[in-house]
């Protein structure tokens, strides 16, 4: 029996390191980014439909708001370009079921793509390999290659050409969350105003980040954490250096805006570090809504 229905769960990023280079002539920046996933997930379930039924998509879950249930979703157009690559006419439903914070800097859309690309692969049992899975990925967005691996990872050139990072341990993490996303676009304009009048310079492994990760140090890793987008995120959404303030004077190991914001993260020692610098950052009145997770964790895969 042909299977008719696959369900694929994803998670979310973190990075611990995003350092970005000067704008180069296509618009992008050159990058070096250390990418960790966490336990937040989406689970994207793909049901095959009538013959001449198209592509369908809805959305459901605790973080919907804002999520296109049209072609402008990631997740249609991994599934165009998969169409185009394999030939393929997809008659389907997908239904996002998310948890992943939507424009929060986590890589929600950039995840349920990935979802996609793995649960069309599945479902139409075309084969895929793993680099013909990241070449689609690569052309969607610059996370999307990411969270087809998971784990803990360097991304280099636009942030899609991967290398696995050597990373034992376990990290713990604290997340605040804003009920409003950042449009990644416009923090990278914000970054590049910021430095106009600065050489930058091309971006480097952060080697204290990844001699700490390979001896499972978090307080180093705390410590190590860098995102060149932090102060444009910060720019553009002030409120956020008071949420970076609060988790340090409670105790977090280090403190970062994730990717392009506006979701903090905060490195914590372990899980009881973590339910307290929640309850913490709760009661401070600063934070929207307050997530605990932990990582490395794989990436996208059939769950059912
Ligand atoms: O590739 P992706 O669609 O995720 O990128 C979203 C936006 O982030 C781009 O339109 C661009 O403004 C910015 N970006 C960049 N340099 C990168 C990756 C993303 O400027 N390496």
């Amino acid at each position: 029996m042909p299977v008719k229905s696959v369900t694929v769960r994803v998670p979310a990023k973190v990075n611990l390191q995003l350092s970005v280079g000067p704008k180069e002539a296509d618009g992008y920046h050159n990058l070096v980014s250390v990418f960790q996933a966490i336990s937040i997930f989406d689970d994207v379930t793909i049901k095959l439909a009538e013959p001449g039924a198209g592509l369908t998509i809805s959305i459901s879950g605790d973080q919907t708001h804002g999520v296109p249930a049209d072609a402008n979703n990631l997740a249609a157009k991994a599934v165009s370009l998969i169409s185009k690559e394999y030939d393929l006419t997809v008659d389907a439903h997908i239904e996002i079921k998310k948890s992943i914070p939507v424009a929060g800097g986590m890589a929600g859309g950039s995840a349920d793509a990935a979802a996609t690309i793995v649960g069309i692969d599945y479902l139409y049992s075309l084969g895929m390999t793993r680099d013909e899975m990241s070449e689609i990925a690569s052309q969607i967005g610059s996370d999307v290659p990411f969270m087809l691996s998971g784990g803990t990872a360097i991304g280099r050139g636009h942030g899609d050409q991967l290398t696995a990072a050597l990373s034992r341990g376990t990290y713990h993490w604290v997340l605040a969350l804003s009920t409003h996303g950042l449009s990644t676009p416009a923090v990278y304009a914000e970054c590049d105003r910021l430095r106009a009048e600065l050489e930058i310079v091309e971006p480097q492994t952060h080697e204290g980040l990844m001699q700490a990760l390979l001896a499972a140090d978090s307080a180093a890793v705390g410590a190590a954490l860098v995102n060149d987008l932090q102060a444009a995120a910060c720019s553009l959404r002030p409120a956020l250096r008071l949420v970076l303030d609060v988790g340090q004077e409670y105790g977090a190991l280090g403190a970062i805006v994730s990717g392009s914001g506006p979701t903090v993260a905060f490195l914590v020692a372990d899980e009881e570090a973590g339910l307290d610098l929640a309850v913490a950052l709760t009661s401070s009145g600063v934070v929207g809504s307050v997530a605990r997770a932990y990582g490395p964790v794989a990436g996208a895969k059939v769950i059912s």
